[in-house]
């Protein structure tokens, strides 16, 4: 059983090119969520938009039991499988891990947990929130009974409304980390999103001209549920 200190595990080579998703703040309190909870051990996984590999990586240390990775392109996911084969080297545990390239939840099979750090402020969809709100609504298909989703989102994101979602959709949910930060540069190229954050409930907080966001990861558990007799 592979028990290393978080340091360790997170601990990483990860290269990419100028096409790959290099990681942000989101990535990395997702990171340290996962690197002090281990919730993968002995389970299979599933990971939405694997990027550079960055969380692949640890899972696999954590000894996930297989693992399906996926990206959008066959040429990501080139990068995500060259940076785990690299960093997976001996003492790590032999990775079990398939690569699919594949559209969000349009890939097969049921996870015992399925983790991922969704596009948000460029998912390039007319609702923003539109990879969230696919997983709180189908991300059950793709989970195990009592199946477990992580994933991290920013208070632009509007966190109240993903809690309560998930809550209305069978989902027992809990934050595992949150971290605050300064607003990444490329917010303000986007003035329709910086128009659009003004009506969120908490998005951001402006003190002193500093625009602060506020990360938190998301673990939810879904729960047992049957539907009546009649139901279509
Ligand atoms: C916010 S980045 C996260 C990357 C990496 N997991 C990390 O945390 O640094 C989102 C990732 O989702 C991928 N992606 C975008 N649209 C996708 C889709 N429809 N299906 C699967 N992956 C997608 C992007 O290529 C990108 O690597």
């Amino acid at each position: 059983m592979n028990d290393s200190h978080p340091n360790e595990i997170l601990k990483m080579d990860l290269s990419g090119g100028d096409n790959d998703w290099s990681p942000t703040p989101h990535g990395q309190l997702l990171a340290l969520a996962l690197a002090e909870n281990n919730l993968v051990r002995g389970k299979s996984v599933l990971e939405l938009g694997a990027g550079v590999g960055n969380h692949t990586i640890l899972l696999l240390r954590q000894e996930a039991a297989s693992m399906v990775a996926t990206e959008i392109t066959t040429e990501r996911l080139e990068t995500t499988r060259s940076n785990v084969e690299r960093n997976m080297e001996s003492p790590w545990p032999e990775p079990n891990i398939e690569y699919r390239a594949a559209d969000w939840l349009a890939t097969e099979g049921r996870f015992d947990v399925l983790v991922t750090n969704p596009p948000f402020m460029v998912s390039g969809k007319q609702n923003r929130r539109y990879f969230i709100d696919s997983l709180i609504l189908d991300s059950y298909k793709r989970l195990n009974p009592g199946g477990t989703l992580v994933f991290v989102q920013s208070s632009m994101a509007d966190t109240a409304k993903s809690i309560r979602r998930l809550e209305e959709n069978g989902y027992a949910v809990r934050a595992l980390a949150t971290s605050r930060g300064p607003f990444r540069d490329y917010y303000f190229e986007d003035p329709a999103f910086i128009e659009e954050i003004q009506d969120v409930p908490d998005g951001f907080e402006l003190k002193d001209g500093e625009y602060t966001e506020t990360l938190t990861v998301l673990c939810a558990v879904l729960q047992p549920y049957s539907p009546p007799a009649i139901a279509h």
